[in-house]
């Protein structure tokens, strides 16, 4: 194993650090100062560490963004070669409104073995392990993938439910799905959350679809690769820039549908914290003269751990 348990330690302390950073934001109205304290507290920690780190996933490219941007290097460069993808906010509009479900993110991976995503929007699907490869696809129709997915689980549409972002551009897969009498968790933020939510029956989605970040996806996919569920994505461009940056970027085929383990490759770690409380952990809470924190992590293949923490005000 080249990824430690000593560098799994360290990122859940700084995945809680960062959220706890976000905490005097909560329901303040002010994203950009949440995801900047996010982002100062999770730079200056992962740079203390013993890594090689790149990242691959990050705050935008250096010309938007001067921390965390795709490609900085962090850490002494004493320790291993890893990728790292960042979301030190997932849900910016979760924290600005005191809503549930904003987490604090990282995932790494052995160098090299992490997509480098463009800013840009994915088409995603996502199952849980029960499901076996390559069985439902992108490229089906709704109805298609509703009936592969009824016949292997052997479940009434009445009985499956697809969880999506509510956004006007998935209109027509929504009405799709009414027609099919499929039950809908709609989401209004934080798709990383929302495809986790089928790599456990006890969260009630069976399927995770529709159209959400780019780096979004290629962070919940180094959890559910660990997880051993499904998922495919293909990157969608807007604009002939977006296309450029992309092909810059290494993306050669601008069209391709990448499978899970064309996006994460080899032993990889995902780490989130709850900022606020949300499907798969509860937020950051003040007690006395310290913060709580909840952390679910992935590493190798495990199940989804939960962590608690605590960490004293001063
Ligand atoms: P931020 O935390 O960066 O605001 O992203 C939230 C999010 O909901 C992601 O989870 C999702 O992938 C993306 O925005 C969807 O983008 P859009 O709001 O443009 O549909």
């Amino acid at each position: 194993m080249k990824l430690s348990e000593e560098l799994l330690n360290n990122l859940i302390d700084i995945t809680s650090n960062s959220a706890i950073a976000c905490y005097p934001y909560i329901g303040k109205n002010e994203k950009i100062l949440a995801d900047k304290a996010a982002t100062d507290v999770m730079r200056d920690q992962l740079n203390n560490l013993n890594i090689n780190g790149k990242v691959v996933i990050g705050e935008g490219e250096l010309d938007e963004a001067p921390m965390l941007y795709i490609g900085e290097i962090l850490g002494n460069g004493n320790g291993p070669q890893i990728d790292i993808a960042v979301d030190p906010v997932e849900g910016t509009n979760f924290v600005a409104k005191n809503l549930p479900g904003a987490m604090s993110v990282l995932a790494v991976a052995e160098r090299g073995n992490l997509l480098n995503a463009p800013e840009t929007y994915m088409d995603k699907i996502a199952t849980g392990s029960h499901i076996p490869k390559g069985t439902l696809d992108i490229d089906y129709t709704v109805e298609q993938n509703i009936n592969i997915y009824s016949e292997i689980t052997k479940k009434k549409n009445s009985e499956i439910t697809v969880c999506i972002l509510e956004r006007p551009r998935h209109y027509e897969i929504i009405n799709e799905l009414k027609k099919l009498n499929v039950n809908i968790k709609f989401i209004t933020d934080g798709d990383v959350s929302g495809a986790l939510l089928v790599s456990d029956k006890k969260f009630n989605v069976d399927i995770f679809m529709g159209i959400g970040g780019g780096p979004e996806g290629v962070i919940a996919a180094s959890a559910l690769d660990t997880l051993n569920c499904n998922m495919q994505g293909r990157f969608l461009f807007e604009t002939a820039e977006d296309k450029n940056r992309a092909f810059h970027m290494g993306i050669k085929d601008l069209n391709k549908k990448y499978e899970i383990n064309e996006i994460v490759k080899g032993e990889s770690i995902f780490c989130a914290t709850g900022i606020t409380s949300g499907d798969l952990m509860k937020g950051v809470v003040k007690e006395n003269d310290k913060f709580i924190t909840e952390t679910i992590i992935t590493h190798n293949k495990s199940e989804l751990k939960l962590v608690k923490k605590e960490v004293s005000l001063t």
